[in-house]
């Protein structure tokens, strides 16, 4: 049988290949609710511009609410000879009211109605993203907090560079975060224009009223131009990239997760409730949880590729093409969303080991700084000088086997003769921190100052 939206022009049905290659129902289902707001905001909007009687907008009204509630309580039958979401909800509503069904589609076509519907479930989608992030903002946070004074050893190239504070690391991630939480809050102004009315590609010679619907659903304005509204897909494209970005800052947090709980680092606890046994090594406490937020980069990352690819070359306006949005966007957002959530649990749960951090934090020479600007300080010393006379303690220190803090005044003055005992007093992992007062610095000062910034978020 021929398709009972555009039967008219058909002969014969579909082979079972285009139905299989064309359904989008499987994944587009999704956005059911949105695909019923926007038909609830056009049917009132064509009631009141007097383009279908009231009597039918109600019809649809109440036809429309019992459609969601079957779909809401999984006793709908979804078809995938009707396609999609818009065809399966239309078709359904035929069956419960009868003939006003048929005026909803007046005015509105698929492309600006498909249109409407992704942006409303991807604006959520946003909206998810600010508070997962703002979440997993807290949690760090709160760590922040707690460790302001606990010092660890900082990385350049995974080599002993100086100390740190945990806290200082930890609000590193805070402000990684709130650049991506402004992104979304960025591109989620950016989108936020009505597709609806658009129609096909060209408007309608209908007296819609463009406005109304834009307001019904949230929209800031109806967008400016219907070519434009129907072939748009920037603001899925910005969700993926800013998606992509978070998702880089997960993945670094998890390597380094999966680095400090190892048993030769030692810096971190996770806890049971984020971490997995071995079926065959009785001592295994596996990071899985980093690991699997780690690898989530992957499929988050292939999505916004995978639409970028989509989009570009496409001729306005809609091309079928573009149908292939959805179910990259769907799973990029439940991963993004899955990975903030197992990220907030972890940063919560975790305890940093402060005996280790610490004992880590002063070794591999991790004050020379501190002994060359002391050099520069105290003897007036030039920093490239102070640097070669540091770089030269370094080596006796290396060829003895002990720290800086271990070699004798006399050592030190073996290398350079001005050098006085003060210098003992800025080779201590607690000095450095503390010296380190600079604006954005590791000192707990800095750090608490840090915090305090992002009290309200
Ligand atoms: N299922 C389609 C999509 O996801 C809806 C729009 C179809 N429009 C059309 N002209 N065939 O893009």
């Amino acid at each position: 049988s021929s398709n009972q939206m555009w039967g008219g022009r058909f002969a014969a049905g579909p082979d079972a290949i285009m139905e299989a290659i064309n359904a989008s129902i499987g994944y587009d289902q999704r956005m059911a609710a949105q695909d019923i707001a926007g038909s609830r905001a056009h049917a009132a909007m064509l009631a009141k511009a007097g383009i279908i009687t009231d009597k039918d907008a109600e019809a649809i009204r109440e036809g429309l609410l019992t459609v969601l509630s079957e779909i809401e309580n999984g006793n709908f039958n979804f078809s995938a000879a009707l396609e999609d979401i818009h065809m399966n909800v239309e078709a359904r509503l035929k069956e419960i009211i009868g003939e006003p069904a048929g005026r909803l589609h007046t005015g509105r076509s698929r492309n600006d109605q498909v249109a409407t519907d992704f942006k409303l479930w991807v604006r959520d989608q946003m909206d998810a993203a600010i508070a997962g992030i703002e979440a997993l903002m807290k949690a760090l946070l709160s760590q922040a907090e707690a460790g302001a004074e606990w010092v660890m050893p900082g990385f350049t190239h995974l080599q002993t560079a100086q100390p740190v504070t945990w806290g200082h690391h930890m609000m590193a991630y805070v402000e990684m975060l709130a650049r991506d939480r402004s992104r979304f809050m960025d591109a989620r102004k950016r989108m936020n224009e009505s597709p609806l009315g658009a129609a096909a590609l060209a408007g309608t010679s209908f007296p819609i009223d463009r406005e109304m619907t834009a307001d019904a659903l949230g929209f800031d304005r109806p967008a400016a131009n219907s070519l434009d509204a129907v072939s748009d897909r920037d603001f899925a494209l910005e969700f993926l990239s800013a998606s992509t970005i978070c998702a880089v800052h997960l993945s670094r947090l998890s390597e380094e997760l999966v680095i400090w709980s190892s048993a030769q680092f030692r810096f971190v606890t996770l806890s049971d409730r984020f971490s997995t046994g071995s079926s065959i090594m009785p001592q295994k406490k596996n990071p899985d949880a980093a690991e699997l937020i780690r690898a989530k980069i992957g499929r988050i990352f292939g999505a916004n590729t995978a639409l970028t690819i989509v989009m570009k070359g496409l001729p306005l306006a809609y091309s079928k093409d573009m149908q292939e949005d959805k179910e990259q966007t769907f799973d990029a957002a439940d991963n993004l969303m899955l990975a903030l959530a197992a990220m907030e649990g972890m940063v919560k749960d975790m305890s940093a080991n402060t005996e280790s951090l610490e004992a880590a934090a002063g070794s591999g020479f991790s004050t020379a700084t501190d002994l060359a600007d002391w050099l520069v300080r105290a003897l007036n010393m030039p920093f490239r000088d102070a640097h070669h006379v540091t770089g030269t303690l370094v080596a006796m220190a290396e060829s003895r086997g002990c720290d800086l803090p271990d070699l004798t005044l006399e050592d030190m003055q073996s290398v350079h003769e001005h050098i006085t005992e003060d210098v003992f007093g800025v080779l201590g992992v607690h000095n450095s921190v503390a010296s380190r007062t600079s604006y954005g610095g590791t000192a707990p000062s800095q750090v608490r100052a840090q915090v305090a910034r992002w009290k309200d978020l």
